[in-house]
């Protein structure tokens, strides 16, 4: 039978990392089935959901000043009779409960991460009830099982596909094994069966996602085997991964870098410090040597592997030579892209107890040296692939009419003049310069 259309519309917003966009993703398939079609904003929104990141105190108050954001909107829909259910749900959501319906009163639902496919139900709740439903459990076998049912019903050629969630590793600084949980994964037939709907749907690349997704297994597998199982699925061209942690590097998902194709030449591997002392007191349970011993058995594996990382500076007690040995690690390491920021201290976790907290002023001046590096360090990796023939998988139209905007293997976005291209194709394109943000290209063949 076909769907009638939707007479309803839901603006989901998602906020922070890409885990959440995956969930944003799911939630917006979720309320499909519920009868809500796509709005492109809040002021034609019967429901607007706000997936949120707690990781940084800046990400956590964003929360606060876009709900501020919906108050009109909300009465001037009223005034015009149309109704307006705003819903929190993200890690902030998990870390504040009831705080966020006692601050915004125009809240009618608090969920976290790991109750979203519960949305129909809360939804059906509130509107018997007309009182607002805060739920902060942590049933994620049950959430798994529940998505594992769901045709995914985006529309582009690159997909997220979550296979692993949650953590255990409690660094010292850290919210995520409190808002996310502890870790667990997927069953690799879920999975498989996920990844094959998203191939039906066009997608050619899928980014595998976890906390620690380097930490997934099932049973008899590991994130390398996994791997190997979807590079069976035709269509599929690519996969990628993300984000690992360096005590789970293991040898074969290393092999795997030498020896399956369509596993893309990009590694994000965090290290947060290159300082062994600050790595012990942020309880990360590896040293700069073995991080830096791992760095090169990839690169021995693929040489031209793109390498990216995320960096804290100002972690409590960091000194000058402290912060020296991160600009140190990151000299000897040559990243491709990195993230960096400066440390936020956040409410439960050990850290923040600390008494020896960096003054701002010296975190400020910390990160400002680091990211000036980290991009001296990009521009030469972009840089390097100038002349070079690399396959790029086109994912929008550009600006320009005629223009092309794809991926290289290593992530970078490059744009090329080619009116005949469509989304989807994979094309070989010579790069002819970098710009700030993306790399420019001409087609040298176009593949099919
Ligand atoms: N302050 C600053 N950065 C943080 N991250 C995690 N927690 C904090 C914090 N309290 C960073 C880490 C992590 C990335 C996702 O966010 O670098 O790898
Ligand atoms: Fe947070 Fe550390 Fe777990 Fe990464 S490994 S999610 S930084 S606690």
């Amino acid at each position: 039978m076909e769907k009638s259309a939707p007479t309803k519309r839901a603006f989901v917003k998602s906020y922070g990392c890409q885990m959440n966009v995956y969930d944003s993703s799911r939630m917006t398939d979720i309320l499909a089935d519920e009868g809500y079609g796509v709005a492109t904003s809040p002021e034609d929104a019967d429901l607007v959901v706000f997936n949120t990141c707690h990781i940084r105190e800046k990400a956590a108050e964003k929360t606060y000043s876009e709900l501020g954001k919906l108050r009109d909107i909300k009465k001037s829909r009223e005034a015009n009779g149309q109704d307006m259910i705003i819903a929190v749900a993200g890690c902030v959501a998990q870390a504040e409960g009831a705080e966020i319906t006692r601050r915004e009163k125009n809240v009618s639902l608090v969920f976290g991460p790991q109750t979203f496919h519960r949305l129909p139900q809360y939804l059906a709740k509130y509107k018997a009830t007309g009182k607002a439903v805060v739920e902060t459990e942590f049933p994620a076998e049950e959430k798994f099982a529940s998505l594992a049912t769901r045709k995914p019903t985006g529309q582009n050629v690159t997909a997220f596909l979550t296979v692993q969630e949650g953590c255990d590793k409690f660094c010292t600084f850290c919210v995520v094994p409190y808002t996310r949980g502890a870790e667990i994964s997927r069953t690799p037939d879920d999975i498989e069966q996920e990844a094959r709907a998203l191939v039906e749907r066009g997608v050619k690349e899928i980014t595998l996602l976890g906390q620690n997704v380097n930490a997934y297994h099932g049973a008899e597998t590991d994130l390398a085997s996994l791997i190997n199982r979807l590079t069976k699925i035709d269509g599929l061209l690519r996969i990628r991964y993300t984000t690992s942690h360096p005590k789970d590097m293991s040898t074969s998902l290393i092999d795997a870098h030498a020896n399956i194709e369509k596993l893309m030449p990009y590694l994000h591997l965090p290290v947060q410090s290159g300082s062994d002392r600050i790595l012990k007191a942020m309880n990360r349970g590896h040293t700069k040597k073995h991080y830096v011993e791992l760095i090169n058995s990839v690169r021995a594996a693929r040489a031209d592997i793109a390498i990216s990382g995320d960096f804290i500076v100002g972690f409590p007690g960091e000194t000058d030579d402290d912060f020296a040995a991160t600009l140190d690690l990151v000299n000897e390491v040559g990243y491709a892209s990195a993230y960096s920021f400066k440390y936020s201290p956040r409410p439960g976790t050990p850290a923040a107890e600390k008494s020896n907290q960096v003054p701002d002023d010296v975190a400020t001046e910390r990160l400002y040296r680091l990211q000036a590096l980290l991009l001296d360090q990009q521009k030469a990796f972009n840089q390097k692939c100038v002349a070079k023939t690399l396959p790029i998988l086109l994912e929008k139209p550009g600006r320009q009419e005629g223009q092309m905007i794809g991926r290289s293997p290593y992530l970078q976005s490059v744009h090329m003049d080619h009116p005949q291209g469509k989304v989807g194709d994979m094309v070989q394109a010579t790069i002819l310069s970098v710009g700030n943000n993306s790399l420019s290209s001409k087609l040298a063949e176009a593949v099919a």
